[in-house]
């Protein structure tokens, strides 16, 4: 990450009901800085695409406002529009353009001259390991390289904010690593990077801060130490469920037949590792994950 403290974008009581009765947002507020990868993480049905669709001026909130690089959405959305570009949530590239037709033709409308296009193109491509099926007609792609095809279209792209909804979904475990790295070469380059995800080993793998969204609310926001600092245990231990002093061990949660014990010590922890390995069973300790503590704040039934 940039050491930055500059603002990228400042959020505002930013709400959003649909139909007059959904409120999908409920009047949230946060700043993200110039540089960082930010994730809003949260279930199905949170708000974070209604978000991202407001932030790129696809969508106007019910009230509040947000400025991106001093730009207003509800006031100046041409010029957000010109710093910021986007891969929505369900976008898929279904014709047959080439990724090589995607990346070209999406920088040169940015108003890239063809040189520089070229060379974006193909460095994006690169990046995305998309180099090897630039002229394959994307009609033909499986849906993983598809999105990374539109994906690869974006960060080709020489806007300052890159605002990606969902982009790893459908993708496998290569493909979203490789988004991940490529997202985090960007943001070192400066760039200011929005993503939103449901899975929590992305958004901790990925984001320099995250902002827990829930039913239209922010829940939390900060780095994942910082949110997992929220939780009042350090470790966690998976055993099974059956095998655990319940007369000791009393932070526990219930996973089927397994369960995972929070712990405050690292003794404890070990110390219970060592009991389950005597008794010939399997038991694994590691510190408190995001995860924990989604579900400690979000009382998350979604992961
Ligand atoms: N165009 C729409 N009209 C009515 N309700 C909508 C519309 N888009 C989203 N919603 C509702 O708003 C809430 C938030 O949706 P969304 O922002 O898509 O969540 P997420 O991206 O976090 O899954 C959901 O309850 C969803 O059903
Ligand atoms: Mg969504």
């Amino acid at each position: 990450m940039n050491d930055s403290n500059e603002i990228a974008i400042e959020v505002k009581g930013v709400a959003k009901t649909y139909d007059k009765e959904v409120e999908a947002l409920k009047g949230v507020d946060f700043t993200i800085k110039k540089g960082e990868v930010f994730t809003l993480l949260g279930p199905n049905g949170a708000g974070k695409t209604t978000f991202i669709r407001i932030l790129c001026t696809q969508l106007m909130p019910s009230a509040g406002d947000i400025q991106i690089l001093g730009d207003s959405v509800l006031n100046d959305p041409d010029a957000v529009r010109k710093n910021i570009a986007m891969v929505p949530q369900d976008a898929m590239a279904y014709s047959n353009f080439t990724p090589w037709d995607y990346a070209y033709a999406f920088c040169l409308l940015r108003g890239m001259d063809k040189e520089t296009a070229k060379k974006k193109a193909e460095d994006s491509l690169k990046a995305m390991l998309m180099w090897d099926m630039k002229d394959k007609p994307c009609q033909s792609m499986s849906g993983g390289e598809k999105k990374r095809a539109l994906i690869a279209a974006t960060i080709a792209s020489d806007a300052p904010v890159l605002v990606l909804d969902e982009p790893t979904s459908g993708l496998d475990a290569i493909g979203r690593r490789n988004v991940w790295s490529t997202l985090r070469d960007r943001a070192a380059e400066g760039k200011t990077i929005i993503l939103s995800t449901h899975m929590m080993d992305e958004a901790e793998m990925v984001s320099d801060r995250l902002a827990i969204i829930k039913e239209g609310e922010l829940v939390t926001i900060g780095t994942t130490n910082e949110i997992k600092k929220c939780v009042p245990f350090k470790y966690r231990v998976i055993a099974p469920e059956d095998a655990i002093d319940k007369n000791i061990y009393k932070n526990i949660t219930k996973i089927g037949d397994r369960a995972v014990v929070y712990l405050e010590d690292d003794e404890e922890a070990i110390n219970m590792v060592r009991d389950m390995l005597k008794k010939d069973l399997h038991a694994e300790a590691s510190p408190v994950t995001l995860e924990d503590a989604f579900v400690y704040l979000a009382g998350g039934e979604d992961q």
